[in-house]
């Protein structure tokens, strides 16, 4: 037990993946997944996890279950190679949920330092839907129903992720060893920054490249991106440290980076000339993407069907685990 090395991870279809989600974590997962260093690998879409904050929005969650799974086949996750599902279909999570919540606090989910900077997000004050509340401890159970050991997260999850060691360790010690305990899989990269120079590329923000950006679309916001605001004249020398253009043309890795900064120090370049190349690269770097969305968008049946093929798959693995789970609890009394 706990010798495979499993990766598993999810996200909250709350919107369209974006060029951040991109550079910051899909492109690593699929390096992961395409490594043969890890004996499984399982993403999934937490449409769960997102109705705790959402649950009058339905419509919304569905629709974006659907274009998070694009975005997942237009980076390239494989189904052949990872186990790609939805959460709400495996019913077994609710139940390691329940147990698992007669291990956890009321105030250490309160300390929860993801769980609190949510709650003031959302404006939530004194009325928390308890599902909300409680996110940590069905977060657990993603994590341990598929015996994930390395977790691909942004840091913003660190605190989710010791709550889940927290939970495998008190019921590994009062059930005896049946979980395994997760480690974060940090990614190396800082957040990436919007086009408008906010530290955080959001969905919600106004200021992010999506995947499914049509090209007219990307050409748009680039033109608008933010660039240093002391260059007026064509020719007055700029600092790229401060501009967004110069650095998405590092982030998409413009082979002409070097130029690019030179001339922009040296008041060679102007912003417009500097845009338009951008523009280019850009359309070029997200061009195999866009291609393979457009090809999932006109096969919706086979999106659908991976999604319950995947489904399927992690629902035997996620039995197996409920079964161990029991009899640990002392609860299999037919077995
Ligand atoms: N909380 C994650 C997010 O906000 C989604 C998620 C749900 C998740 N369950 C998980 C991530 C288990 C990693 C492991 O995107």
């Amino acid at each position: 037990m706990g010798k495979e090395k499993i990766i598993l991870t999810g996200d909250r279809p709350t919107g369209r993946l974006h060029i951040g989600h991109y550079v910051g974590s899909l492109k690593r997962r699929v390096e992961l997944q395409n490594s043969g260093l890890y004996d499984k690998t399982f993403i999934f879409i937490a449409d769960a996890q997102a109705l705790t904050d959402n649950i009058e929005n339905p419509e919304k969650v569905r629709q974006n279950v659907i274009e998070v799974a694009l975005d997942y086949m237009a980076v390239g996750l494989d189904p052949m190679k990872s186990t790609i599902f939805i959460q709400s279909q495996i019913p077994e999570l609710c139940e390691l949920t329940f147990y698992y919540m007669d291990l956890v606090t009321v105030s250490r989910l309160q300390r929860n330092p993801t769980v609190k900077t949510e709650i003031q997000m959302r404006n939530f004050e004194t009325s928390i839907p308890v599902g909300f509340f409680t996110y940590p401890i069905s977060q657990a159970a993603d994590i341990t129903a598929f015996k994930g050991k390395l977790v691909p997260v942004g840091e913003d999850q660190l605190p989710l992720l010791e709550q889940c060691r927290e939970i495998v360790h008190k019921f590994n010690n009062i059930y005896g060893e049946t979980l395994v305990e997760p480690e974060a899989y940090l990614s190396k990269l800082p957040r990436i920054k919007g086009l408008d120079g906010n530290e955080k590329m959001g969905k919600s923000l106004g200021n992010a490249i999506f995947l499914a950006d049509e090209p007219e679309v990307i050409q748009k916001k680039i033109m608008g991106a933010v660039t240093d605001p002391e260059k007026i004249k064509i020719d007055d020398p700029a600092n790229p440290d401060i501009c967004m253009v110069y650095y998405y043309h590092k982030l998409i890795g413009n082979e002409n980076l070097e130029t690019v900064c030179k001339e922009c120090k040296a008041g060679k370049r102007g912003c417009v000339a500097c845009k338009k190349e951008l523009i280019n690269k850009m359309l070029e770097f997200l061009k195999p993407i866009a291609e393979k969305r457009k090809y999932y968008e006109e096969h919706p049946e086979k999106v659908e069907q991976i999604l319950k093929e995947g489904s399927q798959k992690a629902k035997k693995v996620a039995e197996k685990t409920i079964k161990e789970v029991k009899t640990s609890m002392k609860i299999n009394y037919f077995d």
